[in-house]
């Protein structure tokens, strides 16, 4: 097969059970979230690079090397959004919003990430997202998390995911810890990887999230971001946890959370699962107070997460695929206009209809038992000359006749019984 025809690397197709997947991860989420007064609302695929080069930090792997970035016919440098944080923050600047607030806003929609494709990691891979802007009490935190935690509940994986939650501090606190941080790690930098050399000189605090065996040696004796909190800081973490632990939220500090994005300060977690193998985190955000500033807005506390759709889908059950609710067949080749006449009046009237058009009757039963139809609606001749259907019940087998002009209605009340 030609090269070409192959999906991008990274990328992939939704066929009808993946994208199944996908609408019950993201109907749920957002039935979830709108029970937290989260409201629906999209930004554009593309955005000035600026958008996300200053907020997310020139030094995080998304910028310096993971963005699709190209100039357009115009000569203006776009990117394509590698999250949707940054772009939910330029949309409230730029609608004139920051004096509305709070604001809470739920977005779904496919990102992009120049990463090494793996399971659970994607080039363009979807995330939706909850963004609670305005309030900076401990509680909108809580909330936040607490909203995340409820959307895995209700996908039934809560069980299989674990929270870890981290507190960075103010910019104070994380810039005096980030000094002694790197007078630490210069000591030993011989025994870094080699990653972390690099880290070490322009985002040292990821060295804590280093994977390598060596530096999680090293990080043993490292100095420990708790110790460093302001007593701000430190009340802002234990407001946080106090209130996850009276709404019984699980919840582990991990020391070494820091997280790939530059705009955090506070607190940051993360929902990680054993069930994915290496990428495990399957939801994760924090406090980006700084944000708007970065993007020229005013100061406006803020607190988000946002969730990988496909590590989600991957967890979750296959859902039940969409099939009409009945076959309408012609028993006859010289019955098939009248047939196709039938499906349109039925469809007309609310019920979801497939025609079957070729192969003898019984290929055709099969067809629509294979595709779940609970009912048959076949037209012959002998049908056609009584201005009668005959609908089969595929379930029991039962066959009635009905007047073609009550054939809506009675597959309708026919349909309305089942399900009561
Ligand atoms: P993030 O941790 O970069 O945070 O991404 C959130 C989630 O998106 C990850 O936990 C993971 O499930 C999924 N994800 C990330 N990269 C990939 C990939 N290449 N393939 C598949 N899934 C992926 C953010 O994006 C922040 N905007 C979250 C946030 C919202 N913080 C505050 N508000």
């Amino acid at each position: 097969m030609m090269k070409q025809m192959q999906p991008v690397r990274g990328t992939s197709d939704l066929i009808p059970e993946e994208k199944a997947c996908h609408k019950k991860v993201i109907a749920t989420a957002l039935s979830v979230a709108e029970q937290y007064g989260f409201q629906d609302m999209a930004t554009p695929i593309f955005e000035f690079t600026e958008v996300f080069s200053r907020p997310l930090g020139a030094s995080s792997d998304v910028i310096s090397k993971e963005t699709y970035t190209f100039d357009d016919r115009g000569g203006t440098s776009l990117t394509l959004r590698p999250e949707g944080t940054a772009s939910a923050m330029r949309a409230i600047i730029s609608n004139g919003l920051t004096q509305s607030l709070p604001l809470r806003w739920f977005y779904a929609g496919p990102m992009f990430r120049y990463e090494r494709p793996q399971k659970g990691r994607m080039r363009q891979f979807h995330q939706f997202g909850c963004e609670l802007v305005g309030p900076d009490s401990p509680l909108a935190d809580a909330e936040i998390i607490g909203c995340g935690a409820q959307i895995l509940e209700e996908l039934g994986i809560y069980d299989k995911c674990n929270l870890r939650l981290n507190s960075l501090g103010d910019i104070q606190s994380r810039q005096e810890y980030r000094e002694v941080l790197v007078a630490f790690f210069r000591s030993v930098s011989g025994d870094l990887s080699y990653d972390s050399q690099r880290r070490l000189e322009t985002n040292p605090l990821r060295i804590l999230d280093s994977k390598d065996q060596g530096d999680r040696v090293l990080l043993a004796d490292a100095p420990r971001l708790p110790d460093y909190l302001s007593d701000e800081a430190r009340r802002h973490f234990e407001g946080v946890t106090a209130a996850l632990d009276a709404a019984s939220i699980r919840w582990r500090h991990d020391p070494l959370l820091v997280r790939g994005l530059d705009y955090y300060s506070h607190t940051a977690f993360e929902f990680v699962t054993d069930a994915l193998g290496a990428q495990g985190t399957v939801l994760g955000g924090g406090r980006y107070d700084g944000l708007s500033e970065t993007l020229g807005g005013p100061a406006l506390p803020a607190v988000g997460f946002a969730a990988g759709v496909e590590r989600l889908a991957l967890l979750i059950e296959q859902p039940q695929i969409f099939h009409a609710d009945i076959a309408v067949l012609a028993a006859d080749a010289a019955s098939g206009t009248a047939s196709f006449g039938v499906a349109q009046m039925l469809r007309r009237s609310g019920l979801s209809v497939i025609q079957l058009m070729s192969g003898a009757m019984g290929k055709k039963m099969k067809q629509a038992n294979k595709m779940g139809c609970r009912y048959a609606v076949i037209i012959g001749e002998d049908e056609l000359a009584r201005n009668i259907a005959l609908v089969k019940d595929m379930q029991t087998g039962t066959q009635t006749d009905v007047e073609q002009a009550k054939l809506g209605e009675t597959i309708g009340r026919m349909t309305q019984e089942m399900s009561a």
